[in-house]
């Protein structure tokens, strides 16, 4: 842990939004993943550095399901933030939620967890300030985030022993 004083949860806190274009679909009218995945690490890029205050790198990306198809038209609501930090790692939690614009109705369509490295200037791993939990999703978020980072370097460690 560093000795910075802790940065608030609410302070990494990111909500974006997208309009799905025909561009964005496949031949199902529906998102393409890969889409969906790079406004979640963009989201969540903004929130390490909303954090962290210094360039970020993704290192990695957890297993994620999407869950609810999202179609040419509809809008993609996102929302991003820091949950735990290590030492030079944050993970950063995003809830994707899909929003059909004539009804109103709202999908929960997938949700991510992403590591960012910060990088000092001469592009190596720099310390973070820790993350202050105040109320008791974030407090949750950050005990979960722990546990998944334990599981990662578990995970790593079995792939490089
Ligand atoms: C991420 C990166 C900076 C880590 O560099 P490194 O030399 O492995 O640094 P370290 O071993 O000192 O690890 C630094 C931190 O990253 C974490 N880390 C490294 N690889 C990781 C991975 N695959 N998943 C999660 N965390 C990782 C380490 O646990 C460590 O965390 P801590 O300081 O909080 O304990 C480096 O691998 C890199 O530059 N990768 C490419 C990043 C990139 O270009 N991303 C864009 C998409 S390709």
């Amino acid at each position: 842990m560093s000795n910075v004083k802790p940065v608030p949860a609410s302070q990494s806190h990111v909500i974006m939004t997208e309009l799905v274009l025909p561009s964005h679909t496949n031949a199902l009218n529906s998102i393409f993943g890969g889409v969906l995945l790079s406004w979640i690490d963009i989201a969540a890029a903004i929130s390490a550095q909303r954090h962290s205050k210094m360039p970020v790198v993704t290192a990695s990306i957890d297993a994620m399901n999407f869950v609810a198809p999202v179609y040419k038209g509809w809008v993609v609501n996102l929302k991003a933030s820091v949950n735990f930090v290590s030492k030079t790692s944050m993970e950063v939690g995003v809830r994707v939620d899909a929003e059909n614009p004539i009804t109103g109705e709202c999908f929960h369509t997938a949700s991510a967890y992403l590591t960012f490295v910060a990088l000092d200037r001469d592009g190596r791993p720099a310390p973070v300030p820790p993350v202050l939990a105040e109320t008791e999703d974030q407090k949750r978020r950050q005990k979960a985030g722990e546990r998944r980072r334990q599981l990662r370097l578990q995970q790593r460690q079995e792939r490089n022993p």
